[in-house]
């Protein structure tokens, strides 16, 4: 085998043919002009060799930090040949290769600029096999045993990463609505200590809200002379549980770390943002052109529509599949902003507003999407809406009776709600129509009723 640096060396010249065609990788929309290597550190010097690597992606205007896990072994047993780069190859679903890195943060070990640790007073078992999970994911996961799962996050920003930041505040004020943070990965990047990975028990048992919520829709549209509140798989009362467990998440976001107060002029700046995505989505999907008018007056609205907003760390990408149900309750997961906005954005304050306009949205992705490709079926259409009302009522219901003292009844900000929604749709358009042209009607005919209706439902 050869030797590590020439390993990593080798692979990386083969970096810029296999890094587009990877899930997690977010430079999709441009070619990858080069890849440099930043830092390797030998993890395990043995077979399989395990080496952590940081590079640098190279496209157009822009240079961004990924890590990877490089492999070498004598044998490649066959379902890693997808894994291959040449030399070597990237280690992650390779479980006798990961092992070590559980084995390194029980041990609060150090490994050049590598620091593994556990949190506080954290006890971990060690010696388990991990395996990668399979779900779609902007990072990657390692499940060790049943115990625990480790997220390797794949683009990096130096310095602290928001969802290590915001999962360990929450659970120093008590916060029962999250995985609770028990280790991370932190190495050097740019000069700054920045976060590598985070640690967390796997919740072997859950069922993710997207599954459940689509798994309701299918049961109302099979019962065609049933309501939504009729069908054995009604989901209203899970919505409003949701309701309850983001609102909570808030509230001890904000006991954790506080908030601020935004006068007219930064409000003003939030609707600017809006219009500024507006125009860039413009460009690119025509068929939003249609809604331009409605859009930017309803954008306008939202700028004399309150004297203030309270802004706070949130969540930041809130949907349906960002929340666990666990045999106790909603776990909300992933809290590190939307994968494609810029690290600024991603750990700035924002309303929490704009989390409950993010899971609005989802329930009428859930509703909507048996109706791509049947536009024409009203009959679909209107029980779509109809399950859609119900559970998004059930969740403001939910998240009002905890956000008493903060924004309280979402619907109560009916007009900067709708705002936030609209911005959301039209982010859904632009990447719908980059990557699934068919659905692109699903955030469209949203865009046309809500600007059509008077209020946000
Ligand atoms: N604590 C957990 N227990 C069980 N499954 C989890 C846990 N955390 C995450 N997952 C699963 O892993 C997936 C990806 O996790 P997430 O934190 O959303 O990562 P990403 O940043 O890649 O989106 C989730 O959709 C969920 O299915
Ligand atoms: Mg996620």
């Amino acid at each position: 085998m050869p030797e590590p640096s020439e390993l990593v060396s080798g692979l990386v010249a083969g970096l810029p043919g296999w890094l587009p065609n990877q899930r997690w990788f977010a430079g999709k929309d441009r070619p990858v002009l080069a890849v440099r290597p930043l830092r390797s550190t030998v993890l395990h010097d043995g077979d399989p060799l395990l080496v952590h690597v940081m590079v640098e992606v190279e496209q157009q205007d822009r240079r961004e930090p990924y890590q990877l896990l490089v492999g070498d072994r004598h044998e490649l047993p066959d379902h890693l040949r997808s894994s291959w780069i040449g030399p070597g190859y990237e280690a992650s679903a390779d479980s006798d290769a990961t092992a070590p890195l559980l084995d390194l943060i029980a041990g609060n070990s150090r490994v050049d600029t590598l620091v593994f640790e556990t949190e506080p007073g954290v006890q971990l078992e060690t010696g388990l096999r991990a395996r990668p999970i399979t779900s779609e994911q902007s990072n990657t996961s390692l499940v060790f045993g049943h115990q625990y799962i480790l997220k390797l996050f794949r683009r990096l920003t130096p310095g602290p990463n928001p969802d290590l930041v915001r999962h360990r505040a929450l659970h120093a004020v008590g916060c029962e609505h999250i995985a609770e943070p028990l280790g991370s990965i932190t190495g050097e990047l740019a000069g700054q200590p920045t976060t590598l990975g985070m640690l967390q028990p796997f919740v072997a048992d859950a069922v993710d809200g997207w599954a459940m919520a689509t798994t309701s829709v299918r049961d109302l549209m099979a019962e065609a002379d049933l309501h939504a509140d009729e069908v054995g798989g009604d989901f209203a009362a899970e919505a409003h549980r949701l309701g309850h467990a983001v609102g909570a998440v808030h509230s001890d976001l904000d006991r954790a770390l506080g908030h601020e107060q935004l006068g007219p002029e930064r409000l003003a700046g939030v609707v600017a943002a809006m219009q500024r995505r507006l125009d860039a989505v413009l460009t690119s999907v025509p068929e939003l052109g249609a809604y331009e008018a409605e859009l930017r007056a309803a954008f306008d609205k939202a700028v004399d529509a309150e004297e203030s907003i309270t802004v706070q760390h949130v969540h930041g990408d809130l949907h349906l599949g960002q929340v666990l149900r666990t045999v106790s309750g909603w776990l909300l997961i992933d809290f590190e902003g939307e994968p494609a906005a810029p690290a600024e954005d991603r750990v700035a304050l924002h309303s929490p507003l704009r989390d409950v306009a993010g899971m609005l949205r989802s329930f009428d992705y859930a509703a909507h999407q048996l109706l791509v490709g049947q536009p024409e079926d009203h009959q679909l259409a209107r029980r779509a809406m109809e399950w859609s009302r119900r559970n998004r009522d059930a969740f403001c219901d939910g998240y009002a009776e905890v956000a008493t003292r903060s924004v309280g009844d979402p619907r109560g900000h009916a007009t900067l709600l709708r705002a936030f929604e609209l911005d959301k749709a039209v982010y859904e358009v632009a990447y719908e129509h980059a990557n699934r042209p068919e659905w692109l009607t699903v955030p469209l005919s949203s865009i046309a009723r809500i600007t059509t209706e008077g209020d946000h439902q």
